[in-house]
């Protein structure tokens, strides 16, 4: 046995016990006659001893002691002098008087610190290309272990909701969720090339018309899209399907779920059911199909109250059946003249016009250069319905509703973080539901907002060829704090129904067939009402954790150019490899990838 006890587990119980520990070295401090060594493991840190009144050849060798060396240490457990308890360490009320140690091994010198403080400062690259030494820090192991313990609630919430976890290939055929697929050559079938999952979407669906009924897994998916603080090329997905079912079956699924998943990350208790929302609503009152609502500052449509407004900024956009709204950032009137500039750059970019706002003084004067244009009965509107007070700025969007709501949402964020009304320790979980099941793209045409196997409100589909971006889906996000978590459907399980979406978002019959066939046919063997969700692990756990960013809770994440800066991945492949899966490459001016920074030390 290397050790008797880890370095988070001796207590006062322990005094008087031999024990054998091992461990980083955290740091040693030679205190002039005698060493202490703070020894680390994943569990904790316990002090160390070294006198050379107890072992002069110990104390010898913990003087060749560095940062992270590692080391076995055999002492003797004993209560530490009271003026030197620790209260922030579990082991904070003992010390180990050693009386042998070994150097297991040596270590450079890192080429960062290692204490959350320090690190958090050093350079993300740095961080990443050395990852295993950022993840020896407290903090990152401790993002690994919620992670580890929230997956674990998982799988035993659904085991015992009689959901079956089920393993679906990696190497597979393209799926559509949007994003660009990462493709894999074969080579046995020259020329022919796999996709790696975007999701497992068409095999849990297969796996309902195969009756398992209630399928789940903690789903790897690979999606080539571009990459932000909250998306990686690879993350992982509780994915979750069921058949005979009703959307309201999965938001008390979900719900259920994600209560425990609070209770384990050691947030308490949340208020069950988590409230739902409807696509229009969180549109019209947050201008967003994501709202976060751990504050108000809602969205007030003040459209009839401006119907015969002498303002012509707004009565032209009334004029054309747009809206005039508004939010009331609360006691932001004092808003510097800088950050209001910045704010307007931001609605312009959001499509707006301007930025037309009020200033509600301390005294209660109005400043503003257009108030003037208000008539008496529109201003007592504005106070009405904004409940505004002594210190409010009045922020107003007047645009056609498509418009003006997402940009005042995105005005109403920075509003609220600026006034301080997110908190950061609160959660706030809603449904939205009912989305759009369709979109415009770039070009004008028809796409899926969630994907092509997402079946319509039934009452809508008569909309499809009248008018299709009426029609409203059975499908549903749940979303944290602002942040979409997961998103699912129930799906279309006639096969002509499916057909005829296929064919209304323009795929031709030789493409659906060659895509979606196998689909289409096994839809058409006896396919039970079936539909699920997916939720994000990674940005779960990231909030459950507390941080900004999913990279914090993956153990090797890839930077914002998709790179393993450890592994130096991707990486070029020698022409033999290529010459077996029948590649060539064939990259115009290929910038060789460049190396990590050097070790220090
Ligand atoms: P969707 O595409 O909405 O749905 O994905 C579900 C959830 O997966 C997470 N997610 C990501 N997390 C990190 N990095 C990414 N690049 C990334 N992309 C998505 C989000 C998102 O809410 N097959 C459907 C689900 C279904 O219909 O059942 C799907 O994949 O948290
Ligand atoms: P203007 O008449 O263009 O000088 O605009 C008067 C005020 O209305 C300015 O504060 C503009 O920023 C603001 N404004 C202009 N267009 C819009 C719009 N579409 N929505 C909200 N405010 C606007």
């Amino acid at each position: 046995m290397m050790r008797t006890h880890t370095c988070g587990e001796l207590k006062p119980a322990h005094i008087g016990a031999r024990v054998t520990l091992c461990g980083w070295a955290n740091t040693v401090r030679d205190h002039g006659g005698v060493i202490f060594i703070d020894l680390r493991d994943r569990y904790g840190l316990t002090q160390v001893l070294f006198d050379p009144a107890d072992s002069k050849p110990a104390w010898d060798v913990a003087q060749t002691v560095r940062g992270e060396y590692v080391i076995q240490i055999e002492g003797l457990v004993t209560p530490r002098p009271l003026d030197m308890i620790n209260p922030k360490l579990s082991t904070g009320e003992i010390e180990v008087r050693a009386n042998r140690i070994t150097v297991l091994n040596r270590a450079r010198t890192p080429p960062f610190p290692l204490d959350d403080e320090a690190a958090d400062k050093v350079a993300e690259d740095l961080k990443l290309t050395y990852r295993y030494l950022d993840l020896r820090r407290t903090k990152m192991q401790h993002n690994l272990i919620q992670r580890h313990r929230i997956i674990n609630a998982v799988r035993t919430y659904l085991d015992g909701e009689n959901f079956l976890e089920i393993e679906t290939p990696i190497l597979t055929k393209s799926t559509p969720e949007g994003a660009r697929d990462y493709l894999v050559p074969s080579r046995v079938n020259p020329g022919l090339f796999y996709a790696l999952p975007q999701a497992p979407q068409q095999y849990k669906q297969l796996l309902m018309m195969a009756g398992l009924d209630r399928y789940f897994q903690i789903a790897r998916c690979f999606r080539d899209e571009d990459l932000r603080a909250d998306r990686q090329p690879e993350f992982t997905q509780i994915d979750i399907e069921m058949s005979y079912l009703t959307p309201d079956d999965i938001y008390r699924l979900v719900d259920g779920m994600l209560a425990r998943i609070m209770r384990v990350a050691g947030h308490g208790e949340i208020a069950l059911p988590i409230p739902r929302l409807p696509y229009d609503a969180a549109m019209n009152r947050f201008g967003s199909d994501k709202p976060d609502l751990r504050f108000g500052m809602e969205l007030v449509d003040l459209s009839d109250a401006f119907q015969h407004t002498g303002f012509k900024v707004f009565g032209n956009v009334l004029a054309k059946g747009g809206v005039v709204k508004a939010i009331n950032a609360k006691g932001l009137a004092s808003l510097s003249l800088g950050q209001v500039e910045e704010w307007t750059r931001i609605a312009k970019e959001a499509g707006l016009g301007g930025l037309a706002h009020i200033r509600i003084q301390a005294d209660g004067a109005w400043k503003s250069p257009i108030t003037k244009f208000f008539s008496d009965a529109e201003k007592q509107a504005l106070a009405e319905r904004l409940k505004v007070e002594n210190g409010d700025l009045l922020l107003f969007a007047a645009d056609q509703a498509g418009v003006a709501n997402p940009a005042l949402g995105r005005l109403r964020l920075l509003a609220g973080a600026a006034a301080g009304a997110i908190a950061k320790n609160k959660f706030a979980f809603t449904w939205v539901t009912d989305f759009p099941l369709f979109e415009k793209n770039e070009e004008g045409r028809l796409q899926s907002m969630h994907h092509p196997f997402t079946a319509p409100h039934p009452e809508d589909l008569e909309l499809l060829a009248s008018d299709p971006l009426k029609i409203r889906a059975q499908a549903y996000d749940i979303v944290l704090n602002g942040t979409e978590l997961g998103g699912g459907s129930i799906r279309i399980h006639s096969p002509e129904y499916q057909d005829r979406i296929f064919q209304a978002l323009g795929f031709p019959p030789a493409e659906i067939e060659d895509r979606f066939g196998h689909l289409i046919r096994a839809l058409a063997f006896g396919t039970p009402p079936h539909g699920g969700i997916a939720l994000g692990v990674d940005r779960l756990v990231m909030l459950m954790v507390g941080e900004d960013s999913i990279r914090d809770v993956i153990a090797f994440p890839k930077t914002q150019k998709a790179c393993d800066l450890m592994m130096n991945a991707p990486a070029a492949v020698d022409a033999r490899q290529l010459r077996d899966v029948y590649l060539t490459v064939n990259v115009p001016e290929a910038k060789p990838a460049e190396p990590p920074p050097p070790p220090a030390g």
